[in-house]
């Protein structure tokens, strides 16, 4: 191996082992934080076994690490799916949403999960993607609670809204 290639190699190994003592904050909360979401939308056991299984993970506050977010960069790459997932949808913070953002991200849901968007792709090489039934029950349950949403959307306090 020739000089030059053998001082990269050893300045990268200097770097990964740097790299393992940050490791970012875990997203674990310690109260049970989807329970007002499951509440109003009443998934039915399978769809919320869908849920905590392939969802809750980048849209919640609680997530089920694997053993290999224990080895950096991998725990950035991670940390980062969590954050942006939360963002655009967090499950645990669904008390927060008004009516009309509940029935669009619902919305988005179905478009997303129609497509084959969700889980993203990364994350379906080590947990499985949805089968078609999984598919077909998260659409079911999802349409369901539309039509709910847009009821109160269009009947605010039994009158008509404006
Ligand atoms: C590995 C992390 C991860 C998992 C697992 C995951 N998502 Fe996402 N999700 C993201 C990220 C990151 C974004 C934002 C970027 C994008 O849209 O690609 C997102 C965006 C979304 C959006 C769009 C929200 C908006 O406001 O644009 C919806 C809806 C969604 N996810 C639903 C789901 C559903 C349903 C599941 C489970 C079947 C799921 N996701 C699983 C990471 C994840």
């Amino acid at each position: 191996m020739n000089k030059f290639l053998k001082k990269g190699l050893i300045f990268l190994v200097i770097v990964f082992i740097g790299m393992q003592f940050y490791t970012p904050e875990k997203n674990i909360s310690e109260t049970y934080s989807t329970a007002f979401f499951e509440n109003e939308t009443q998934p039915p056991a399978p769809i919320l076994a869908t849920l905590q299984n392939k969802c809750y993970d980048c849209h919640s506050n609680n997530t089920n690490y694997p053993w290999y977010n224990n080895i950096a960069p991998v725990s950035y790459w991670i940390d980062d799916h969590i954050l942006d997932g939360k963002k655009h949808l967090n499950f645990s913070g669904w008390t927060t949403y008004s009516t009309k953002k509940k029935d669009h991200k619902i919305e988005e849901l179905v478009a997303e999960v129609q497509e084959g968007e969700m889980p993203l792709k990364e994350y379906t090489w080590t947990h499985g993607g949805l089968t078609e039934d999984e598919v077909k029950g998260l659409i079911a349950w999802a349409e369901r609670n539309r039509v709910i949403y847009q009821y109160a959307l269009k009947y605010k306090n039994g009158q008509l809204a404006q």
